[in-house]
């Protein structure tokens, strides 16, 4: 696998890796119980943020030790006449184990960055790098169904529903149901 020239670009968002300071903008986002409430964690608090954050740092490439690529989300400078950029989101994806050639997706936007299309267009670039970059054969999203954001994301960006497990995973509690969404890379060929 060839390494990624980074940061990524697109119309409004710059995807680029972490940095060490990145804590700081993410406890906002992760802090809140809104944006936890289906992730396999609590909300952060800010030591959480600083080990979660140490974490990601390394996450530059799927051809690194890391086996994963976990890009901050940030728009463009000048978007909406903001200065500067700012810190949205992050999105990753990540190899599963024991396979050189499939990969989890993941997603997160600051609640007040919402309903713009900012998570769309961050995840239709991350597809392009694990398609046409790193030649993945296929790429998964899995989900809480009552995340129906992140339902109808997978669903907007052309990922299709391949199954709906029945409480098979206990998180917060209580066991939870999960949807698989899938893509591969030859449905991208068909499109
Ligand atoms: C999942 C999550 C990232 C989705 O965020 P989102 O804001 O719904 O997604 P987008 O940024 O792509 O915005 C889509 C919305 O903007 C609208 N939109 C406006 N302009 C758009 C554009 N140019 N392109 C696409 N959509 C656009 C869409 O119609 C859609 O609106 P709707 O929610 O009324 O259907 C977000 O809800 C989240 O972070 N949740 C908490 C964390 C989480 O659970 N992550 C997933 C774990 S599995």
């Amino acid at each position: 696998m060839e390494p990624l020239t980074l940061p990524l670009r697109t119309d409004r968002l710059v995807l680029r890796p972490y940095r060490e300071n990145d804590a700081e903008a993410h406890l906002p986002i992760y802090s809140r119980e809104d944006v936890s409430r289906f992730l396999l964690q609590d909300p952060w608090t800010a030591e959480v943020a600083e080990t979660e954050i140490a974490k990601r740092i390394p996450r530059t490439g799927l051809e690194t030790e890391s086996r994963a690529l976990a890009l901050v989300i940030e728009t463009a400078d000048g978007l909406d006449s903001l200065e500067g950029s700012r810190v949205i989101g992050d999105i990753a994806i990540w190899l599963e184990d024991g396979s050189e050639s499939k990969a989890e997706i993941g997603w997160i936007l600051d609640p007040a960055a919402g309903g713009h299309g900012f998570a769309t267009e961050a995840a239709i670039a991350m597809l392009g790098v694990a398609f046409e970059h790193y030649g993945l054969h296929r790429v998964f999203a899995q989900m809480d169904p009552r995340n129906t954001a992140s339902a109808n994301l997978a669903q907007r960006i052309g990922m299709r529903q391949e199954a709906h497990l029945r409480q098979d995973w206990w998180s917060k509690g209580e066991w939870t149901d999960t949807l698989i969404f899938g893509m591969l890379n030859s449905d991208r060929q068909q499109a």
